[in-house]
């Protein structure tokens, strides 16, 4: 369980051979930070091996595929390839490959991929825990003015006479995507920290309600 392999100096290596990669907003170093931290997290309280786990958390996002380019699907593969390449490089465990692979490829929403092992179910779960909360409320919202979405439909923002579009509408993607999210998280650790946040996000959403005209 313990982390023998990954080490500090492989850490700081990999920061530096990402920050060579600029991304998108959200997906951002900040972004790979706070899911290796979730990740060591919900690994520790699941018993996770660390030494697949986190260097496929520091990893899983190193190919960054926009999401309205028609490779998006692929971006998860990509990264998985990139990163199995570069352990290699380092001299990393051959053995511990294969499981890093499958926990990078199959991580994403657009793979379509089942999770296999429990580090890949980890590591899904917190990348998806990073659109959930105040985070993932700024991140939502960060990505809506970055592809300038509107914030909600003036005549009718929670959609009762219409359909939800949450490419036009940051608001629509709560209802759309968000709320479904904690229900979709496949470790214990993972769901109770995902209703924890959306706890709050309900919270969000009560209070923007309560400040728009009538
Ligand atoms: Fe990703
Ligand atoms: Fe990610």
């Amino acid at each position: 369980m313990s982390l023998r392999h990954f080490n500090d100096s492989l850490i700081t290596a990999s920061l530096a051979w990402l920050s060579e990669n600029q991304s998108d907003a959200a997906h951002d170093l900040d972004h790979v930070l706070r899911v290796v931290a979730t990740a060591d997290k919900l690994g520790r309280a699941e018993a996770a091996q660390l030494d697949v786990l986190l260097p496929a958390a520091y990893l899983h996002d190193c190919v960054s595929v926009d999401k309205r380019d028609p490779r998006r699907s692929q971006a998860s593969t990509l990264s998985a390839d990139a990163a199995i390449q570069w352990l290699s490089q380092q001299g990393y465990p051959e053995s511990l490959l294969p499981p890093i692979h499958h926990a990078i490829a199959s991580h994403s929403w657009s793979a379509g991929l089942e999770t296999t092992t429990l580090e890949a179910r980890v590591l899904q779960d917190a990348d998806r825990l990073d659109a959930l909360g105040a985070i993932g409320t700024a991140r939502c919202l960060m990505l809506g003015g970055q592809w300038q979405s509107e914030l909600y439909h003036g005549q009718d923002p929670f959609a009762e006479q219409r359909e939800y579009d949450d490419n036009r509408y940051s608001l629509d993607h709560f209802f759309v995507k968000l709320q479904h999210l904690p229900g979709q998280l496949k470790t214990v650790a993972g769901r109770q920290e995902g209703e924890r946040r959306w706890r709050w996000m309900e919270s969000f959403i009560d209070q923007l309600k309560s400040e728009l005209p009538e």
